[in-house]
């Protein structure tokens, strides 16, 4: 054979392969999600999370120290409600010595550089387990939206730097940007999540956070999967509402999105490569189907070539300490 052009030439060995890699994950791609719960030195196995842990808060400034170590730059707040704080309304997301915003607090005096990220959504504090108030088995919009903004100033008091709405309300974009206007946060961000589908990825999840719904599903307000021009609807709407950050969730069964959702905005794109995502790969691991660090590193990889700035994975630090060596 006579080829002018032989693309094996680029492929014929690790250092050749290095030099003209075009995706390349780093630490301060990832931004670490976790799970905080009442008491001190508690650290609980999530059933169908293996490997990941509920913490009190103690233990959460300690890992927190170490992520940044190994050079991650955000972590992602989730709190376990106790039962008998729960209500229809979300009162106890508002309360400015509950869970979470002592957990901001912890977090921000130990370690003041760490960009905190915080979940804004009635769920985990909700006896419905949805995302917003219910009134004749219907989520709220509106009201629901009022109480979102409120939530998000509560977090931005106690310290938090970024708030991340997780619950696909209509309008909460611009209501709680204009709310942190009004108290005076010029300088606490938005990560909306924009695209957000109805995933049975997210199952782990609400184990961990004890959050399923009680009743019905979340689809009338999360995306339908079969959707994709939606995606840029949504998205679009948020970046002129204000959002600086926004995100398509989940990840892996979702990379047209991103990559869509990525050519259309001018802001950065997260994905959230969520807990059913974490366990598939934990799962296949455990049964010596898949090398769990080559799965972490190709999935990981995959969503940052598909167009996301910035993923959210329980793998962070796993692949921080893989890309550190
Ligand atoms: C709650 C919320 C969920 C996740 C993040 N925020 C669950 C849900 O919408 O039911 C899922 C995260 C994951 O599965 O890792 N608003």
């Amino acid at each position: 054979m006579h080829l002018i052009r032989r693309n094996r030439i680029l492929r014929q060995s690790p250092a050749i392969s290095a030099m003209v890699a075009e995706t390349i994950i780093k630490p301060s791609d990832f931004i670490a999600p976790l799970f905080i719960v009442e008491g001190t030195g508690i650290k609980e196995e999530i059933s169908s999370m293996q490997g990941y842990y509920r913490m009190s808060i103690d233990l959460t400034v300690n890992a927190v120290k170490e992520l940044w170590s190994l050079g991650i730059r955000s972590v992602l707040l989730f709190i376990k409600c106790k039962d008998e704080l729960k209500d229809n309304k979300g009162t106890e997301a508002l309360n400015p010595d509950g869970l979470m915003q002592r957990s901001i607090k912890a977090i921000k005096n130990a370690l003041p550089e760490m960009v905190i990220m915080t979940d804004v959504a009635l769920d985990p504090f909700s006896t419905y387990g949805h995302d917003g108030i219910v009134e004749n088995n219907e989520i709220v919009n509106d009201a629901t939206v009022e109480v979102l903004a409120q939530m998000s100033v509560s977090h931005a008091q106690a310290g938090a730097d970024i708030i991340a709405p997780s619950d696909m309300m209509d309008g909460r974009i611009l209501a709680i940007r204009d709310a942190l206007e009004n108290s005076g946060f010029t300088k606490t961000g938005i990560m909306s999540y924009s695209a957000k589908y109805a995933s049975c990825f997210y199952g782990p999840f609400r184990d961990a956070l004890d959050s399923a719904p009680g009743f019905g599903d979340k689809k009338t307000y999360q995306m339908d999967y079969s959707n994709r021009r939606e995606a840029i609807k949504e998205t679009l709407m948020d970046v002129e509402e204000g959002a600086d950050i926004v995100m398509v969730k989940p990840a892996m069964a979702y990379l047209d999105i991103i990559r869509e959702v990525k050519d259309a905005v001018d802001v950065p794109v997260s994905a959230y490569h969520v807990s059913g995502e974490y366990a598939m790969i934990k799962a296949a691991a455990n049964m010596g189907w898949l090398d769990e660090n080559k799965a972490i590193m190709e999935s990981l990889t995959s969503i940052k070539r598909a167009g996301a700035d910035l993923i959210a994975t329980y793998f962070a630090s796993k692949a921080a300490m893989l890309i550190n060596g």
